[in-house]
């Protein structure tokens, strides 16, 4: 049977700088869509990589004394390693200095040209280098990039133009007639409102440095680094060779790209005559200890350290739990213990480490043997085993579908509080202690049963503590083998016997000095 397929992709990061939190932020989003999306059944393709062409490297680069390749091929290393270190389960990374790219930016330049929409003009306005950005005088703040605050430079320049004017029209109605394209909804009126006051043609060339993919025809110029990396997109996923993933399902990026990902990007698709991406949603910004995260105020998160202090699993749980993925949030060590403790030790560690417990005490680590009546599974319903309502799976579905990590997790979460509750009532010690066994053994398959569950969820978003669950369940197989809308439905009985492992705790409580 053909699986459906499913196309999420990443920014590609430039390698003028280490990656930071800002990074791994967008990263650990997309691979939770990703496994999620496997688990389901689906063919997967999550693309990330590297922007590596413009001037900004070209300058960085000049800055350390090494070439912008050497710099490049450096920084890759440090991406690329991150992304192991997060568990990140990304199929292929894209460099845009590979000839790969380079061949499917070619074929685009042509179709654009061939289309009529690519014309020889001359550049007479200001460039905000540190955001590859052209601005117009009006759009300055106090002489400054109004987007990064920093200086910028005031070009004159030969340049090929993309007749962006063209498709006002076309963008306005496409994004209205495809409420959701832009996400989340603040950020679609954002567009919208920039679009009505005008689109000029776009530069898509430079002429005062080489570091770039050369115009076909014209070595004077390089192609503008947004037009070229942002066909990453489709160089990644095969293109011109191969279309099967395209278009994407969904594009994370963050709000400070958004422009160039829901104006230019569909309106360069459009006219190379390739359907744009479904979905591009745009997340918020982390400050740090309530301050904008900058080299300058030497405040930067930097990933490995606190995947290395806290967990990897950690640390991408508390991305994703602590704040809307399209808000602004503040990262702080303070907030990141807290959930530790609370939501990861104290709830669902606790609730593991108490089950499992009980099944060494009361049962010898093996799991019982047991069928449950329709009282059972009503009684468990109103005890608030949540994945019983038929609803369950599929608001969790629209959560992850609609990037609201927050509220999946937060609905996963209400689950398992209502477990530790039900622990707490129904008093497992006392049953054993005056012997009723059937009553314990429904009890325990319960808990089991719902820590089984909540496995299979929480996966994406946790994969290793996932797999430690499985493995303390005494679950076998490998997650690949998993029938989602089978397994992820709780079972009425367990054929018994599996042995449970205790081991260590899943999330060791942070405890302050
Ligand atoms: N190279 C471009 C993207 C090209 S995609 C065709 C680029 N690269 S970047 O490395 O500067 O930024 C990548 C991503 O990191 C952006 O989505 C940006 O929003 C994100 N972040 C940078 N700082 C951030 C925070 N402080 N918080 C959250 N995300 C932030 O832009």
């Amino acid at each position: 049977m053909n699986k459906e397929k499913f196309y999420v992709t990443t920014p590609i990061y430039y390698v003028n700088d280490i990656p930071h939190i800002g990074h791994a932020y967008t990263t650990v989003a997309a691979d939770v869509v990703a496994r999620y999306k496997r688990l389901k059944g689906f063919e997967v393709f999550f693309l990330t990589g590297t922007d590596e062409y413009g001037q900004k490297v070209e300058k960085a680069a000049s800055a350390a004394g090494v070439s912008p390749k050497e710099l490049a091929d450096k920084v890759v290393e440090r991406f690329k390693s991150l992304w192991k270190v997060l568990n990140i389960s990304n199929d292929d990374f894209i460099r845009t200095t590979e000839p790969r790219h380079k061949a499917a930016v070619l074929d685009i330049w042509e179709k654009v040209k061939a289309g009529g929409d690519i014309y020889l003009g001359e550049y007479e306005d200001w460039y905000c280098t540190p955001c590859e950005n052209f601005l117009t005088k009006a759009q300055l703040e106090d002489e400054k990039c109004p987007d990064c605050g920093r200086e910028v430079d005031k070009l004159k320049e030969k340049s090929y133009f993309f007749k962006l004017s063209e498709y006002q029209d076309y963008l306005v109605k496409f994004i209205k007639d495809n409420p959701g394209f832009i996400s989340p909804k603040i950020r679609e009126n954002e567009v919208l409102s920039f679009i009505s006051e005008g689109l000029r043609d776009l530069s898509i060339s430079r002429t005062a440095f080489s570091w770039g993919v050369g115009v076909p025809e014209d070595p004077a110029h390089v192609m503008y680094v947004w037009f070229e990396a942002l066909m990453n997109y489709l160089s990644g996923s095969g293109y011109p060779v191969k279309k099967d993933f395209w278009p994407p399902d969904v594009q994370l990026i963050g709000k400070d790209i958004l422009r160039f990902h829901t104006v230019f990007w569909p309106a360069f698709l459009k006219s190379a005559g390739l359907e744009p991406p479904k979905k591009v949603f745009a997340h918020g910004w982390w400050t740090v200890e309530g301050k904008k995260m900058s080299k300058s105020i030497g405040n930067v998160v930097d990933p490995f350290k606190v995947a290395s202090d806290y967990g990897v699993d950690q640390f991408r749980f508390f991305l994703l739990r602590e704040v809307p993925f399209g808000k602004d949030g503040d990262f702080s060590v303070n907030a990141l213990e807290g959930r530790i403790n609370s939501e990861l030790a104290n709830d669902l560690g606790n609730l593991l480490s108490r089950t499992l417990s009980m099944v060494a005490k009361y049962r010898d680590e093996v799991i019982p043997e047991f069928k449950s009546t329709e009282e059972d599974i009503k009684n468990a319903k109103d005890s608030g085993f949540g994945f019983f309502s038929p609803d369950f799976k599929d608001t969790f579905d629209e959560h992850i579908c609609e990037v609201r990590f927050h509220l999946a997790l937060e609905q996963l979460w209400e689950v398992v509080r209502a477990m530790n509750a039900y622990v707490d009532k129904s008093a497992p010690w006392t049953l054993a202690k005056e012997g009723k066994d059937k009553e314990l053994d429904l009890v325990l398959f319960n808990l089991l049963e719902g820590l089984r569950i909540t496995a299979l969820y929480l996966y994406p978003f946790m994969p290793e503590s996932a797999l430690r669950i499985r493995k303390s369940l005494g679950i076998e197989g490998s997650i690949s083998a998993v029938d989602f809308d089978k397994d992820i439905l709780f079972r009425g009985e367990t054929i018994g016997g599996l042995k449970t492992d205790k081991g260590s705790p899943l999330f060791p409580r942070i405890e302050k000095e």
